[in-house]
C-alpha cells in the first residue's frame, strides 16, 4: 500500500499543476491562441487531473471517508463535477469569448471553494 504522506504529496502537487495549467491555458484562450489545440496541450492536463483524482479517491479510501457520511467531501465531489464542467465550456464548447471568460471565472471559484472545502474539511468553509 502507498504511504498516506505520498499521496498526500501526490495530490497537493497535483493541485498546484492542475490549477497552473488551467489559468495558463485559459490566458491562451482570452488571448485566441492557437497553442491551445496542440495535442500535448490536450493529453497533459488529462493526466495531471487523472493523478488528482486518483490520489484523492486513494486518501479517501485509506482514511475510509465515505461521501455520503462526510458532506465535506461529498462537497467537494460536486464542485468537481461543476470545475469540469465550466472547465469545458471555458477551454472548448462556449460559443463566445464573453461566454468563455465568464466560465472561466466560475470554474476558478469553484476550484477556490474546492480548496477552502478541503483546508476547512467543511462544506461552508466561508
Ligand atoms: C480540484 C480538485 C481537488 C482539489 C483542489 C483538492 C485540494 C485538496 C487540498 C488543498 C487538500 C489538503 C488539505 C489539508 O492539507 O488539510 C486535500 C486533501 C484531501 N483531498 Fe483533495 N482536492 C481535490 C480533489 C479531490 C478528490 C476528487 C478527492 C477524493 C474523492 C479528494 C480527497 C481528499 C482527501 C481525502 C484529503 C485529505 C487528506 C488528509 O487529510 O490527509 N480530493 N485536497
Amino acid at each position: 500500500m502507498i504511504d498516506h504522506a505520498i499521496l498526500k504529496h501526490v495530490h497537493l502537487a497535483t493541485v498546484a499543476l492542475s490549477i497552473t495549467g488551467f489559468v495558463l491555458r485559459g490566458g491562451l484562450m482570452l488571448a485566441g491562441s492557437s497553442l491551445l489545440r496542440r495535442r500535448w496541450m490536450r493529453t497533459w492536463p488529462h493526466v495531471i487531473d487523472t493523478l488528482l483524482l486518483v490520489s484523492g479517491v486513494w486518501m479517501a479510501i485509506n482514511l475510509r471517508l465515505n461521501p455520503l457520511d462526510h458532506p465535506w467531501l461529498a462537497a467537494k465531489l460536486i464542485a468537481l463535477l461543476c470545475y469540469i464542467a465550466l472547465g469545458f465550456v471555458a477551454l472548448r464548447l462556449g460559443r463566445t469569448r464573453q461566454q468563455r471568460a465568464v466560465a472561466l471565472v466560475a470554474a476558478l471559484a469553484c476550484f477556490g471553494y474546492i480548496v477552502l472545502v478541503a483546508l476547512r474539511r467543511s462544506a461552508l468553509p466561508f
